[in-house]
């Protein structure tokens, strides 16, 4: 019996985590996959009643779990940044999910890029440092500014001073990473291409311009490679960003660092076939691991039944590999590609159905084996 957590979250999260459930429901009816959920009052609602993001015990229950399926987060009557740092980058950090994956394949027949040959990258994006430390702030003229972090692997504070003779006021962001965070990371990204027998990962990087960083990351990354005995490629972002419309199907295990990855996964989501079809893993591999569409909460069109709930089945299919259920992932991935294939999904795709119609079209094809 496996224990999970469910955090349906903000506007459409609630409406696609259900197709996710129903489709589980099926997966579990059907082999001896079992499970109990435990449902996370989570979100916006909650904290604008009572102003709390994270209530005491929430982080070491979901700790205690086998997996966490989440929907989304953000709402306009929140602050921007409120719940995204307090909630989803809060429990990230907080269950040292280390490694956002993040996988692109082609889609067919909703892939935009008509090219000769398929790809399918595997995007592993770090999780926990970068721009994404939550180290940000205001210093004015002879002024401090007082920052800390914490991570399982340390706790930081780092001032900012600021010479009174400089008159001018100053907003900083600090990206930082740490060596056992690049190391970790390195090591992973080897891992995983080797799992797939693949003989080379790429790091993308802006190592031209952000040096301290990034030149740091790709020292690690090269003693990686060589202990590894793996090959190693190293893109700038921006051609990256080109590369991925222009040859995609040359790569295959890619690493990238926080901020970047959100960047190019949002562009990996539209490249395989739309926003509605991506799903991703928040991992700890030591840990417990939380899988989400990449998608947001897109609160214009929660309830409505128009959100495409494939992502979030998807992100089912990533928790059940994770939790060392290959055929029920594989029975998983059947039904949606057999969706996809026969045109059942929703309008952004193209489609007639709403979100509801999904979820049983996909059910319906895992009962029927
Ligand atoms: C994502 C999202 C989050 C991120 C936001 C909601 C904080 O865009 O999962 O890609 O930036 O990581
Ligand atoms: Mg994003």
């Amino acid at each position: 019996m496996k224990h999970l957590a469910l955090i349906p979250g903000d506007g459409i999260g609630k409406d696609v985590t259900d197709a996710g459930m129903q489709v589980l429901d099926a997966v579990s009816e059907i082999s001896s996959f079992n499970y109990d959920a435990e449902l996370f009052d989570i979100g916006s609602e909650r904290y604008l009643a009572s102003g709390t993001l994270l209530e005491a015990g929430e982080i070491e229950a979901l700790r205690s779990k086998d997996a966490i399926y989440f929907g989304a987060i953000g709402d306009p009557r929140v602050r921007p940044g409120v719940l995204e740092q307090g909630v989803l980058l809060r429990l990230r950090s907080a269950l040292d999910q280390y490694i956002n994956f993040r996988p692109v394949t082609s889609i067919h027949p909703y892939v935009p890029l008509k090219r000769e040959t398929d790809f399918d990258i595997h995007f592993l994006r770090e999780n926990t440092e970068d721009f994404y430390m939550g180290m940000g702030g205001r210093v004015s003229s002879g002024g401090d500014l007082e920052l800390s972090a914490s991570r399982r692997m340390y706790d930081l504070k780092i001032s900012l001073h600021l010479d009174a003779d400089v008159e001018e006021d100053f907003a900083v962001e600090l990206g930082l990473l740490s060596r056992k965070g690049v190391e970790r990371f390195a090591e992973y990204s080897f891992r995983h291409a080797e799992s797939l027998g693949q003989d080379r990962v790429t790091l993308v990087d802006k190592a031209n311009v952000c040096t301290g960083i990034y030149g740091f990351q790709r020292e690690i990354f090269k003693q990686k490679a060589k202990e590894h005995d793996m090959e190693l490629d190293f893109m700038f972002v921006d051609a990256m960003a080109m590369a991925m419309i222009t040859r995609p199907e040359r790569y295959g295990t890619v690493a990238v660092p926080n901020l970047f990855g959100d960047i190019l996964t949002d562009l990996g989501a539209q490249l395989q076939g739309g926003l509605g079809l991506g799903a991703s893993g928040n991992i700890n591999p030591e840990g417990v691991s939380m899988f989400e569409p990449i998608h947001g909460s897109a609160p214009d069109i929660a309830g409505k039944g128009i959100a495409n709930p494939i992502a979030a089945v998807m992100a089912v299919k990533m928790m059940l590999d994770n939790l060392g259920c290959p055929e029920e992932a594989e029975m998983v991935r059947k039904a949606v590609s057999g969706c996809l294939a026969e045109g059942k999904v929703t309008p952004d795709l193209g489609g007639k159905l709403n979100t509801w119609q999904v979820a049983d079209d996909i059910a319906a094809r895992i009962l029927k084996g």
